[in-house]
């Protein structure tokens, strides 16, 4: 089968997409909405994009041409918090993703506690067995549909005790979910372990402190 990509609708090139790119990790945001009411809602569009600042980036589509809820608040506040959530949370996840206006509150909505941030004023998820509280640092909008990557940094990691040792995660101890195609989700498989390939070691580049 070949598929010219133009000529696809935006919702038929986005059905093919998240199926392509697979499985990807579901970053789960925490904004500050209108009148402090916390917002949450889960992106998978997500990656890291730096290490040194530690930076990670999403992409946040729009809602009939509107910036999403998440979207707005993190311009209008400047940070944010991507928690990470684990097989026990998935149905809370997948409910997080319904659309709500912006005063209405999904922690509340699903009965989830929130602790205060400790550099930023937006709260993390007490449930979440990762969270990162970020500085947005930039946007950049890609393509037609007004959809744009957000970069934050990250100045704090909550890692559940338990989780890191030696500074790696237990990743099998975590029990992350990802996306798949549609409204489905998968936990880790099996883990394979191969002979570790030497890497040169990561370093600032010259000029930098
Ligand atoms: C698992 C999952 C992953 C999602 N990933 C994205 C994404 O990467 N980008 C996006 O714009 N919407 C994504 N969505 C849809 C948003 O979660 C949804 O539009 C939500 O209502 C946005 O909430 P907000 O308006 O409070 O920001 C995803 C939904 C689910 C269930």
């Amino acid at each position: 089968m070949r598929i010219a990509a133009q000529e696809l609708t935006p919702e038929q090139t986005y059905k093919l997409m998240s199926g392509i790119v697979v499985p990807r990790p579901i970053a789960w945001i925490s904004t500050l909405g209108p009148g402090g009411k916390v917002n949450l809602a889960p992106f998978s569009c997500y990656t890291f994009v730096s290490n040194t600042p530690p930076m990670i980036g999403v992409n946040l589509g729009r809602k009939a041409g509107q910036r999403k809820d998440t979207a707005r608040n993190i311009l209008d506040h400047g940070h944010f918090v991507v928690n990470v959530g684990d097989e026990t949370l998935l149905d809370a996840i997948h409910a997080s993703a319904e659309e709500h206006p912006p005063e209405v509150s999904e922690v509340e909505l699903l009965g989830l506690e929130v602790i205060p941030g400790e550099r930023i004023a937006t709260p993390r998820l007490a449930a979440a067995p990762i969270s990162m509280e970020c500085r947005f640092h930039s946007v950049t909008p890609y393509g037609d549909t007004g959809a744009e990557f957000f970069v934050g940094e990250v100045l704090v990691f909550h890692i559940r005790d338990g989780l890191a040792r030696d500074g790696k995660i237990d990743t099998e101890r975590l029990r992350p979910v990802c996306r798949i195609g549609g409204p489905n989700y998968a936990s880790l498989g099996p883990i394979v372990t191969k002979q570790a390939i030497r890497q040169t070691p990561k370093s600032v580049m010259p000029g930098k402190p």
